[in-house]
């Protein structure tokens, strides 16, 4: 999902906190934290905002005891319009409400479903990456990721032509793009104008195929939102069922290809943990089951520690209906808040050598991330913990299952990610990795 729509023009003034991020967000979060302690306010753009850093200071806003910090306004005030209505962006009852009927579509037994589709649509996508030196592998795993949600979440192929689905890529794109807009108005040729426009491109191919999609009993996300029933038995309106696809697309996107992208440099980097991936991955079937994924350990604590040295939401952003407190500081109502939850992935007295990667700190007996209750939370936490968690853990495994099985892949064990943190974190160098072919590729399963 977007982050803090921090591209903004260099001439105006007081855009000095503004920059300081954008360049090096882990940079300034450590100054701010040195120089002003968990709770301190800025002024960006002609706003006040109050910033919270640490585990105890977000874990008091996650915690929201006084219902005071709200979502909706906070991100909608960073994201526009564009993914009104989706789960993260409702509060309080309403968003109790949903979050009990969406779960419905990430049960175990959906999941299943889910993994099982993925896992033949990664194959085909992975297949097409040229093995060659400085392949770009961040735009190859967007264009990847994009694929599979038209797939797993619409139902693909069946659902409309190769050109139809673009055109719902390419709308999509625009939405998300909006976020770092600088001219924030429905303007034609503007980042807003595409997105106003990309909006009403989903909205209308979404509304056109929710008939069948309600008549048929489809396995994909869209399908299974149709079906979905509260206690009472209602199920969600047309309208909220457009509405949150539009937001899932949005927020399984960039989070799970950055998740990728940052592995693939890390792989690369720690040979002896990609061989011992491999290991793993060589052991399973070609497309492994829910249960075989997890037994992908070493895998999982890669992840983890590259989920710590890059969350791919590292702000929350929230705002106050009403006066409130946070570690005996006072917040009045109305106030933006972000929540600069990357902090406490990068603080010494939390993690061993923080800026080292080092996966085993998950691992029994070192376990570094119990080091305090909120010290690693990349899928937040709260009323809003990311819903997607166990979903978005799938595809990233299973993306990177394929990729062990069929390439071996390095990077300079100098290189560091030119990371842009104008919208969520991104490398502006497409990061590259020198792939070559697995020649050996000799999986015990298929001995
Ligand atoms: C590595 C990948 C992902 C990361 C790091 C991530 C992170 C997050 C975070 C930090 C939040 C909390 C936002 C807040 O409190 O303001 C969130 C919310 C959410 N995420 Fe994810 N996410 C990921 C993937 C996904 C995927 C794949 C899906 C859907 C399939 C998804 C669906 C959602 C939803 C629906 C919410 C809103 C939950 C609510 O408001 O109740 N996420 N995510």
């Amino acid at each position: 999902m977007p982050s803090l729509p921090l591209a903004v023009p260099r001439s105006l003034p007081l855009v000095g906190d503004t920059l300081a991020y954008v360049r090096d967000a882990p940079g300034y979060m450590q100054r701010r934290w040195d120089q002003h302690g968990p709770v301190s306010e800025i002024t960006l753009l002609g706003r006040r905002w109050t910033i919270l850093l640490g585990p105890d200071a977000c874990a008091e806003a996650l915690r929201n005891a006084d219902k005071a910090f709200a979502s909706g306004p906070g991100w909608g005030y960073l994201v526009g319009p564009f993914f009104d209505r989706g789960l993260m962006l409702l509060d309080f009852g309403e968003h109790h409400q949903h979050r009990r009927v969406l779960q419905q579509a990430f049960t175990r037994q959906r999941l299943e479903g889910y993994a099982a589709a993925l896992s033949p649509a990664v194959a085909r996508g992975v297949a097409a990456w040229p093995a060659q030196p400085g392949f770009r592998a961040y735009p190859a795993l967007k264009s990847l990721t994009l694929d599979l949600a038209t797939e797993i979440f619409m139902g693909g192929a069946d659902l409309a032509t190769p050109e139809e689905l673009a055109r719902v890529n390419r709308a999509f794109v625009d939405c998300v793009q909006a976020a770092t807009g600088l001219v924030r108005a429905d303007v034609p040729g503007t980042r807003w104008g595409r997105a106003h426009r990309g909006r009403r491109v989903l909205e209308e191919f979404l509304h056109r195929h929710l008939p069948a999609k309600r008549a048929g009993g489809g396995d994909d996300l869209f399908s299974v939102l149709c079906r979905l029933r509260d206690e009472d038995g209602t199920a969600f309106s047309d309208d909220d069922i457009v509405n949150h696809m539009i937001f899932l697309l949005m927020a399984a996107h960039d989070t799970s290809t950055i998740t990728v992208s940052t592995v693939l440099q890390h792989l690369g980097q720690h040979p002896e943990w990609q061989e011992r991936c491999r290991e793993e991955s060589l052991a399973l079937p070609e497309h492994p089951t829910l249960a075989e994924l997890d037994s992908l350990t070493s895998l999982d604590l890669v992840v983890k520690e590259c989920l710590r040295l890059v969350p791919p939401v590292p702000v929350l952003a929230r705002h106050t209906v009403r006066e409130t407190e946070v570690l005996g500081h006072r917040i009045p109502a109305g106030r933006h808040t972000a929540l600069m939850l990357h902090h406490s992935h990068q603080m010494s007295e939390l993690w061993s050598d923080p800026t080292r990667f080092d996966p085993e700190r998950f691992a029994e007996p070192r376990r570094e991330d119990r080091s305090h209750r909120h010290a690693w939370e990349p899928f937040g936490g709260g009323v809003h913990k990311c819903l997607g968690m166990a979903f978005a853990g799938i595809e990233v495994t299973t993306i990177l299952h394929h990729l062990l099985r069929r390439h071996r892949w390095s990077v300079d064990p100098g290189y560091r990610a030119p990371l842009s943190y104008a919208s969520l974190p991104f490398p502006k160098d497409g990061q590259p990795v020198d792939l070559v072919p697995l020649t050996s590729l000799t999986p015990r399963s298929a001995a």
